[in-house]
């Protein structure tokens, strides 16, 4: 049956059958939030490129709707976001009726196999009932390529401030601001970012939206690299500073990532969300994304995932915790004591079934190195671990399960903590192909995937006489 077969995920999005890659448009609007997605309707690897579409009340239950974009003569439907234009501005809607206006990029397979340079075009589509049905906008594209081959991925928010639309756009090594009071006319702010970060690989998928910390407001800027992303790959690094509507500056030059691990990819928030910011991004990696032994559909979204910013160690970060509304899901909570893991070193055996979700969280001060394993009756286990000398959290999956798909599979991710002096806590959410680690208070986060020939049935703690503080087992429900 669709959403249980192997591998499928339980309390993450996935589509019910094929290929997908980044999310894309997301945007909350009247009580629902809109996740579109990256999606090749017709074969389980990565092809002309759609905006798949599904929707959810609270970012945790979706149902997939019928597909938003189809490829048209300009090219596929690449990466991009949603607006909801309440004030008109584009003329599409009314003011009664607004358009929910979707900014893509138009790439032109065409004009990428001829050699040429300006393949890849910002254009529109909208939609006037609520994101059910799209038509593309009669002038696209309305963003034009100058001449740089990688130009996509646009990322557009109203600028209260200056009474106008912003757009970053990943422009190959840097990222690209523009404004429009209209969106259909885009006019070039500045350019970041040439000269700092990581430059292992393309800059793709910015996003550029305000935080607070202690009241006082900053901006955080996430830029998507591949490759060249700390654990091999695909990954996401940003920047915090000040923005003033036409140039971002950076308050630090240290380069800085939402997440190390290596599944966790081209992220971005949702918009019309308030104060409030939520991050989802691709549990996938460019290297071996293809390639996964998944049959029927191939690739999902993380937990999505909320921002905050943090100062600690003379600096600012960002921290990404699992959003409240995961506990929804939860079936129940089940309290771990050391008396119980002393007796009983298989902690799965204590909630008398095999889950393929739980999370786990407990709170010690780190100065000892300690491992969770989950393995299985042939031998296959995910290890992930606290590495005290060197101050940092790993997830090992060399020996996780299946991995001849691809050479770049079977690997151990490591994370540093920002702050060997933190209470060290560790919250772990699995499912039934992938784990995300989020430590110190999602200061430092993994995500992965893996597939074992069997599902982990065991789950042993080795802490080294480490004092565990609390320990919770979380069986999720479903969500399909
Ligand atoms: C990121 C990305 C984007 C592009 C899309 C194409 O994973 O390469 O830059 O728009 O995927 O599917």
């Amino acid at each position: 049956t669709p959403y249980h077969e192997q591998y499928r995920l339980q309390a993450h999005f996935s589509p019910k059958a094929h290929w997908t890659n980044d999310p894309n448009g997301m945007v909350y609007y009247k009580g629902t939030y809109h996740l579109f997605f990256q999606y090749y309707p017709d074969a389980t690897i990565w092809g002309p490129m759609h905006w798949g579409h599904a929707v959810s009340k609270d970012m945790i239950h979706w149902k997939q709707l019928p597909i938003a974009l189809y490829p048209d003569k300009l090219g596929y439907i690449f990466s991009g976001s949603v607006v909801v234009d309440e004030n008109n501005t584009s003329g599409l809607g009314t003011k009664d009726k607004p358009a929910m206006v979707a900014i893509f990029t138009h790439h032109d397979p065409k004009g990428e196999k001829a050699g040429l340079s300006k393949y890849q075009n910002q254009s529109l589509a909208y939609s006037l009932d609520e994101g059910l049905t799209w038509k593309k906008y009669s002038g696209n594209p309305v963003l034009k390529n100058p001449g740089i081959k990688d130009f996509r991925d646009p990322k557009v928010f109203w600028y209260d401030k200056g009474n106008k639309w912003l757009m970053s756009l990943a422009t190959k090594d840097r990222i690209t601001f523009y404004s429009s009071p209209n969106l259909k006319n885009w006019k070039k702010e500045s350019d970041f970012g040439q000269m700092l970060g990581a430059h292992g690989g393309v800059w793709e998928c910015p996003d550029l939206f305000p935080l607070k910390l202690n009241g006082k407001e900053y901006w955080v800027l996430l830029v998507s690299i591949n490759p060249g992303g700390p654990n091999k790959g695909s990954a996401t690094q940003y920047f915090v500073g000040h923005f003033d509507g036409k140039t971002f500056t950076p308050t630090s030059t240290q380069t800085k990532w939402i997440d190390y691990g290596p599944d966790n990819y081209a992220g971005v928030t949702f918009g019309n969300t308030g104060n409030r910011k939520v991050f989802l991004g691709w549990m996938g990696n460019w290297l071996y994304a293809n390639q996964v032994p998944t049959v029927k559909w191939r690739n999902a979204m993380t937990v999505p995932r909320e921002l905050d910013l943090k100062l600690t160690a003379g600096d600012i970060y960002l921290t990404s915790n699992p959003v409240k509304e995961l506990d929804k899901i939860v079936a129940k909570t089940i309290k771990v004591d050391a008396a119980l893991l002393a007796k009983n070193n298989n902690i799965f055996s204590v909630i008398k079934q095999t889950p393929a979700q739980y999370v786990l969280e407990f709170n010690t001060q780190a100065v000892k190195d300690y491992s969770v394993m989950l393995s299985n009756a042939t031998g296959e286990q995910l290890i992930i671990g606290y590495d005290a000398k060197n101050t940092r959290y790993y997830i090992d999956r060399t020996k996780a399960g299946q991995h001849g798909f691809s050479k770049q599979f079977a690997t151990r991710s490591y994370v540093p903590r920002v702050s060997a002096s933190l209470t060290s806590d560790m919250e772990l959410i699995v499912d039934a192909s992938s784990i995300e680690l989020f430590a110190d208070g999602g200061l430092s986060n993994l995500t992965g995937v893996f597939f074992p020939k069997k599902p982990y049935t065991r789950l042993s703690i080795v802490n080294n006489g480490m004092e565990i503080e609390g320990l919770e087992l979380k069986p999720l429900r479903s969500i399909w």
